[in-house]
């Protein structure tokens, strides 16, 4: 199971430790006015300005980047309620639901609500594989970098005695293909629960955009730097049962319940499912060169991220040591990081069918 991000806002929190991923957003503002102008019709939605207007934004952990992508979702609608429709958007009112796992610290994500906001806010605690919200009630559903983490881990990779169970390190473990083929199953079965849940929730005609972190087609997962990454991360692994600060026992049944998918592969998925259609698919221009990615590995990026799955598994004390033992090892292969590709910002637009729900 995802465990969320770092809370609070100290040095090591997501809030302080998510920017790479803010910067995103902002591209990706562009494309988000470009669906609300071209693909969502609000007489369709039957949304003037006396209406309310109901937009989630689904693993929206503690901000600021919710923050940013909801603005962007309202901006995108009051121009077009002026320029298109000729209202004047004054007197339509904003609902947004901020959407995380249970123990997503909530308690940082509202102090930090903007004050100038323009919206009702509400946090709706719960896993996005389910059912969050009654029935045809959100117009614009939202859910950026979240989507890769899995509801578990898959059940052919649990335990010591699975055809797949490695016992190298994490490294390998991602690098054999029956353990790929089962993550990438259980991503499939992630997506397609999350879908039926969001055509449920979202008015026909209603739009979701997702932003996710994508291996590019054709190129194996060994061969990019998040590769690299898995790598150097299993490596220290290792490095510390070596160090007697775990076993080699415990490692062998660590995993990360994270997948990502090809774009390729996100659209086969997508494209089983009736309720919705893909309006745009996109690959943002890279936010990172290989250089900030690495750079990224440096900081608590990678800590505010993963510290949970870490400390869930291991316990609290090993946290520190292994996360100042990875910048070492980050350090030792900064040429390694230079050499592979990055994965991709890959930008979906999907636009809910007018198809009855079963
Ligand atoms: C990397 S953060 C992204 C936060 C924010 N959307 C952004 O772009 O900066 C991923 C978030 O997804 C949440 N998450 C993962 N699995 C989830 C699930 N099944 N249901 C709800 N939230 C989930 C995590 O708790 C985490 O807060």
């Amino acid at each position: 199971m995802a465990q969320p991000m770092v809370g609070g806002d100290g040095a090591h929190s997501y809030a302080k430790n998510s920017s790479g991923q803010g910067r995103v957003m902002e591209r990706a503002k562009e494309l988000i006015n470009e669906a609300i102008a071209d693909k969502l019709d609000l007489k369709l939605l039957k949304i003037d300005t006396s209406s309310t207007f109901r937009v989630a934004d689904l693993g929206c952990s503690t901000g600021p980047n919710t923050f940013i992508v909801v603005q962007n979702i309202i901006e995108a609608i009051e121009l077009k309620l002026l320029q298109a429709d000729r209202q004047n958007p004054s007197t339509i009112e904003f609902q947004v639901f901020f959407n995380d796992h249970p123990e997503n610290d909530f308690n940082t994500l509202f102090k930090a609500l903007p004050h100038s906001r323009k919206y009702f806010a509400a946090g709706v605690p719960g896993f996005f594989q389910n059912r969050l919200f009654p029935k045809s009630t959100l117009h614009i559903i939202n859910s950026s970098y979240a989507l890769h983490w899995l509801s578990k881990i898959p059940k052919e990779i649990v335990g010591g005695n699975s055809l797949t169970w490695n016992r190298e390190s994490i490294r390998n473990k991602r690098f054999v293909n029956e353990v790929a083929e089962a993550y990438s199953a259980q991503f499939k079965n992630d997506i397609e629960s999350f879908l039926n849940a969001r055509a449920q929730e979202l008015v026909a005609g209603g739009l979701m955009f997702i932003l996710i972190v994508a291996v590019p087609d054709g190129i194996p997962l060994s061969q990019t730097t998040l590769g690299v990454f898995y790598d150097v991360f299993g490596s220290c692994l290792m490095d510390m049962a070596k160090m007697g600060i775990t076993s080699e026992e415990k490692i062998n049944s660590f995993n990360i319940p994270n997948h990502r998918p090809t774009p390729k592969e996100l659209e086969s998925i997508i494209k089983t499912n009736k309720y919705f259609t893909i309006e745009r698919m996109e690959q943002l221009a890279n936010r990172m060169s290989q250089s900030t990615f690495l750079a990224k590995c440096r900081t608590s990026a990678v800590r505010a991220v993963y510290e949970g799955v870490v400390m869930e598994h291991f316990g609290s004390e090993f946290v520190e040591p292994f996360f100042n033992h990875f910048t070492v090892k980050v350090e030792e292969n900064a040429s390694r990081f230079e050499k592979f590709q990055n994965p991709i910002d890959l930008f979906v637009l999907l636009k809910r069918t007018g198809d009855e729900l079963n």
